[in-house]
């Protein structure tokens, strides 16, 4: 599919065109990656932040917020009820946190891998190369960092880089499949600023590095940050050209994502459930999505992990969220996924075992 096309379709209003596009994207996630939906059970392991992101809520300067890192029995316990839920994988996602130091991590994962057949993802923002090569060899196997926008402008203008290190989410994110993970990555759809080119460019992008993971879900504005205040009218494009960051424009991104990137692990992301608590997981579903991250932090740490408002699922239990999403991959005919779910095969580590 050429830019023009993606762009067209991005574009488009005409419900019966749509439903071509929707059929079209649920026959290929049929055929590529077939109708199990897997889980990854989701731990929030700490809302600390260095990074001054205009977007999220729990961005350094982020006032009042109680900030908590979770210690390393209080993960086991969550990793304990992954595997008793019979999830495949685990996800442990943070602020940039350099408090989560490379041993304490790395510890975690060796154990986590020695103990559990769980595929291990990591979600822990820019980190060195030396990190992830330690974690790698502990035995993570993936590393999601969504690269947000693919227009450098917008980026830096809500993407502060750090003092002396420019952010390079490009380059971080090959160096990662370098060294061996799976990689994740996605954007925000509807961020001030972004336009329908910058966003068909992204989809592009996903194909262009063969990404084997996508995540996007609607930019919602958050309170505590710039891009959620009277700041944020300044960012608008014309009406024309800003992209909404509604549901509509999210599946269309789902389903152009599938059509481009076949045989990728496509999440139905919480920021769409956000915006749609109804029906947003299940319209992605059937509309190129084969994966959800049920929440499994503890339900005082997850009211804490507040990146935007109003975030689904923030005063549900784990079990609530896994009856749940077990009763919706059902209610749309689908069946839970087996196993890690990886987008590569197994991993050689969950192989030897
Ligand atoms: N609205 C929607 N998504 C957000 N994220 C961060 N802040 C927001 C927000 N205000 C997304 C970013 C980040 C992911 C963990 O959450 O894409 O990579
Ligand atoms: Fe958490 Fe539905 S997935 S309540």
């Amino acid at each position: 599919m050429e830019k023009d096309e993606i762009l067209r379709w991005l574009r488009e209003k005409d419900e019966a065109r749509l439903e071509e596009l929707w059929v079209r994207a649920d026959g290929v996630r049929r055929a590529c990656v077939g109708d199990e939906v897997h889980l990854r059970g989701l731990v929030e392991i700490s809302n600390y932040c260095v990074r001054q992101c205009r977007y999220c809520g729990i961005n350094a300067c982020s006032q009042g917020i109680t900030r908590y890192r979770m210690n390393r029995q209080e993960i086991i316990e969550c990793i304990h009820e992954i595997v008793r839920f019979g999830y495949g994988s685990v996800v442990m996602q943070s602020g940039e946190d350099p408090g989560l130091s490379r041993s304490f991590v790395s510890d975690l994962v060796r154990e986590i891998s020695a103990t559990t057949d769980l595929a291990i993802t990591l979600s822990l923002g820019e980190r060195e190369d030396e990190d992830l090569r330690d974690w790698k060899e502990a035995g993570a196997d993936r590393y999601l960092l969504r690269f947000e926008t693919s227009d450098p402008e917008l980026y830096r203008k809500i993407h502060p880089s750090l003092p002396g290190k420019t952010s390079d989410r490009f380059s971080q994110l090959e160096r990662m499949r370098d060294i061996g993970y799976e990689i994740g990555t996605g954007v925000m759809v509807g961020i001030p600023g972004q336009s329908w080119q910058t966003l068909a460019q992204d989809i592009e992008i996903f194909r262009k590095y063969d990404m084997d993971m996508i995540g996007v879900g609607p930019f919602l504005p958050s309170p505590h940050t710039a891009l959620g205040g009277p700041e944020a009218a300044g960012f608008y494009l014309d009406p024309e050209d800003q992209v909404p960051n509604d549901e509509l424009t999210t599946l269309k991104v789902v389903a152009l994502t599938r059509l481009v990137c076949p045989a990728s692990n496509i999440p139905s992301t919480t920021a769409l459930a956000t915006i749609d608590p109804e029906s947003g997981r299940e319209l992605a579903l059937t509309r190129g999505a084969n994966v959800v991250m049920p929440n499994v932090t503890p339900p005082h740490y997850r009211v804490l992990y507040e990146i935007y408002p109003g975030k689904a699922c923030i005063h549900e239990t784990a079990q609530v969220c896994r009856n749940c999403m077990e009763r919706r991959i059902h209610s749309i005919g689908r069946v839970l996924g087996k196993g890690p779910g990886g987008r590569r095969g197994i991993s050689p580590r969950l192989a030897a075992k």
